[in-house]
């Protein structure tokens, strides 16, 4: 089972949270049902105020599968490079930052930090 662990200034200290094993929610949709306050807008990949900061806190080496719309929000708002995309797709590598309303959790223990003004990570 993933532990998700959410750093974040409105927080006094982190929170970590189980995922179910099997999940398919996105963070946002973990975040939401822990009360953890990242901030959001159209929960469709399409206004960046999900931004996050993902680290990964094992050494299990997942896929980085990006939807379309996270690459074009991501590149846009200057948080992706070609280069990033690149590895994402042939290596596997995951880059750094990453929507909520886009990341579906996965077996793997992750950090994840926010600022909580919508876009910031
Ligand atoms: Fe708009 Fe995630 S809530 S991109």
């Amino acid at each position: 089972m993933p532990d998700v662990t959410f750093s974040t200034p409105l927080l006094h200290k982190n929170v970590t949270v189980y995922a179910v094993a099997g999940d398919t929610h996105t963070i946002l949709a973990v975040a939401e049902a822990n009360k953890i306050p990242i901030p959001h807008d159209c929960k469709d990949g399409e206004c960046g105020s999900c931004l996050i900061e993902v680290t990964p806190l094992d050494d299990k080496t997942m896929g980085a599968t990006l939807t379309e719309k996270e690459k074009a929000q991501l590149k846009s708002m200057g948080k992706i490079t070609a280069e990033e995309i690149s590895r994402a797709v042939v290596d596997d590598i995951p880059p750094k930052f990453r929507l909520a309303c886009q990341y579906v959790v996965r077996d793997q223990d992750i950090l994840v930090k926010f600022t909580g003004e919508p876009g910031g990570a």
